[in-house]
């Protein structure tokens, strides 16, 4: 067999399959490859052996269709003279798992990198879609860098409901207040909820699904125009084939995530995610996939790369349309070329097609206007997260684009203080202890005050809780206030609309500051000056943190499963993607 320049080459699959120097162990590699009915010739013949790493299963039906896709796959992979072996990743379901899917990622990654490491395997599809199913799998392909291209599953169809557009996961929050002012009752909610999932396939609102997978093209890691196909579409069966048939000639051309998971292309990925509006869990695991494959990418790059990039995509939850509508404007392709009209991108970026993300995407037209918007529509100016830090954390996120005009009005809008707003702080430990006591009068909880939540980091709560984003009391919805400043050190769902800071590292369980505020402190945030502060005297701070430490510490759960122990004793903090600390210094682990 020889590469694409004509030279021969020698695949690492036939370390296994052809080592006439090793007889005992090829005949045991290969005779069981056999068993169901591959040929020992088919086997020893050099041909690429390709990995279609399948994250569809029963138990997440975000990427069960993805069992479906994967015949598509294998005949792209045979056409162009490949051989391909399926195998089962760690199944990651969003909405199934407990204490949360975040747990999950590194526990998946973990197996993938086993997976490709110590089988034949010259090349791998990568089926991503649920949440974090796509940073588990670009993760784990960074950390072994052998050719890897990336296969959405796609977003399910629309969504509706009495004549409206409904979106996964926003449509909970509607449904809660709903709920919660009796305009519809047990039944009309689980109705409305169902509603926006007709369909097989992942999110349909701009979540953190619609996000990784966008993403996972602007980085180059998938075929141009693959993210926003709709799961049934027929261009997804398509795509499919031509994702196989792409893999195998990058594995004879050593194509491989280091040459196109590279600086620029994470500085393009953080553009597009401002434009697109994408999910608060992005820089989390686009963070994560940067570290493991060796470039240099920090929190504040966020803020300093994407702050100023206006919002484009008109996609809930910070805008009104759906997957299907996306993908009918020109999905990721479109963004990038009117990105790229204001040189916010870096044109020369390599894509597993071969070919540059200028290339791919410089004939690409925004085809519905409402969708995809340009600079001169764009629905928010400066639309990226901004960065805050002060005594409660040294860094948390803010997205700035869902603030409403509301949230605004009553916080930002103070002419004495543009950007800038103190409140009175209400401490909650954990999703449960909100639960059992927002309604409770005694917090005496009004406009002025501010909802934190801690304990739900990745130590804290395994993983990181989806629980910042927390609703006021039903008494204040009722007069209209349906949103007060959260603030917290776990996450929030891609699918939430709400401007909550988040993220916060180190959390509490790992010494932040927020494990020393207390329920009646004040609290100022500068959104201008990237502040964020208990304002108390140095003197009681010290106090606290004294206080604390006598306590032996800030207090938590127990774990449920060794994963969890095993997790929380070597996580990274949100801030710097949540990584296993000891998986970082293996990098490029397959390469010879
Ligand atoms: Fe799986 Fe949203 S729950 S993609
Ligand atoms: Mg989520």
């Amino acid at each position: 067999m020889a590469d694409t320049t004509g030279k021969p080459r020698k695949l690492r699959s036939q370390a296994w399959y052809n080592n006439p120097d090793n007889p005992g162990m090829t005949a045991l590699y290969i005779e069981r490859q056999l068993n169901y009915g591959l040929t020992r010739k088919e086997l020893q013949s050099g041909k690429p052996i390709i990995g279609i790493a399948q994250t569809g299963s029963d138990l997440s039906p975000c990427n069960r269709h993805h069992l479906v896709l994967a015949e598509r796959v294998r005949e792209g992979i045979r056409e162009a003279g490949g051989i391909a072996f399926e195998f089962p990743v760690h199944p990651i379901q969003e909405t199934g798992k407990r204490p949360g899917a975040a747990l999950d990622r590194n526990l998946a990654y973990l197996g993938l990198v086993e997976l490709l490491y110590g089988y034949p395997i010259d090349g791998v599809v990568l089926t991503i879609g649920c949440d974090k199913t796509t940073p588990a799998c670009l993760m784990a392909a960074a950390t072994v860098n052998i050719p890897a291209i990336a296969l959405s599953v796609g977003p399910m169809l629309n969504g509706w409901w009495h004549g409206e557009r409904t979106g996964s996961g926003t449509i909970v929050w509607k449904a809660r207040e709903m709920l919660a002012t009796g305009e519809i009752d047990y039944e009309g909610f689980m109705d409305m909820v169902a509603s926006s999932a007709p369909s097989t396939g992942y999110c349909n609102t701009m979540g953190t699904a619609t996000t990784m997978n966008s993403l996972a093209e602007a980085l180059g890691m998938q075929l141009p125009g693959s993210a926003a196909i709709p799961a049934p579409y027929r261009e997804r069966q398509q795509m499919s084939y031509e994702t196989g048939k792409r893999i195998v000639d990058m594995v004879w051309e050593d194509l491989k995530p280091s040459d196109i998971m590279t600086r620029e292309a994470f500085e393009n990925v953080i553009v597009v995610n401002s434009a697109i509006g994408g999910s608060t869990n992005a820089p989390i695991h686009i963070n994560a996939i940067a570290r493991h494959i060796g470039v240099e990418l920090d929190i504040r790059d966020w803020q300093t790369i994407g702050h100023k990039v206006p919002l484009l995509v008109n996609l809930q939850p910070a805008g009104k349309y759906l997957g299907e509508d996306y993908q009918h404007a020109g999905g990721v392709p479109a963004v990038v070329n009117e990105l790229m009209k204001h040189k916010l991108i870096h044109e020369g970026a390599l894509t597993v097609n071969g070919k540059s993300i200028g290339e791919n995407c410089k004939n690409a037209s925004i085809e519905l206007p409402d969708v995809i918007r340009t600079f001169d529509t764009a629905l928010v100016q400066d639309a990226g997260f901004i960065v805050l830090s002060g005594n409660l954390f040294d860094s948390a996120i803010m997205k700035t684009s869902v603030i409403s005009k509301e949230f605004h009005d009553r916080y930002l809008a103070d002419p004495k203080s543009p950007g800038a707003f103190e409140g009175r702080a209400i401490v909650f430990e954990g999703p449960e202890d909100y639960h059992h006591r927002i309604d409770d009068p005694s917090l005496d909880i009004d406009e002025h005050s501010m909802l934190f939540i801690r304990g739900t980091g990745p130590i804290g709560y395994p993983g990181a809780a989806e629980v910042v984003n927390m609703q006021p009391p039903a008494a204040l919805i009722k007069r209209g206030i349906t949103a007060l400043p959260c603030i917290g050190d776990g996450r929030q769902s891609g699918t939430s609309g709400s401007p909550s800071i988040l993220n916060a590292s180190p959390e509490a369980a790992a010494g932040g500051g927020l494990a020393i505020l207390k329920t009646g402190d004040p609290v100022r945030i500068d959104l201008n000056k990237g502040e964020a502060n208990i304002l108390i005297s140095d003197e009681e701070l010290a106090q606290r943190r004294a206080d604390l430490a006598a306590a032996g510490g800030f207090h938590y759960a127990p774990s449920q499963t060794p994963w969890q122990e095993i997790q929380r004793a070597m996580v990274d903090q949100l801030g710097d993607g949540m990584v296993l600390k000891p998986a970082v210094k293996y990098q490029k682990v397959a390469q010879t």
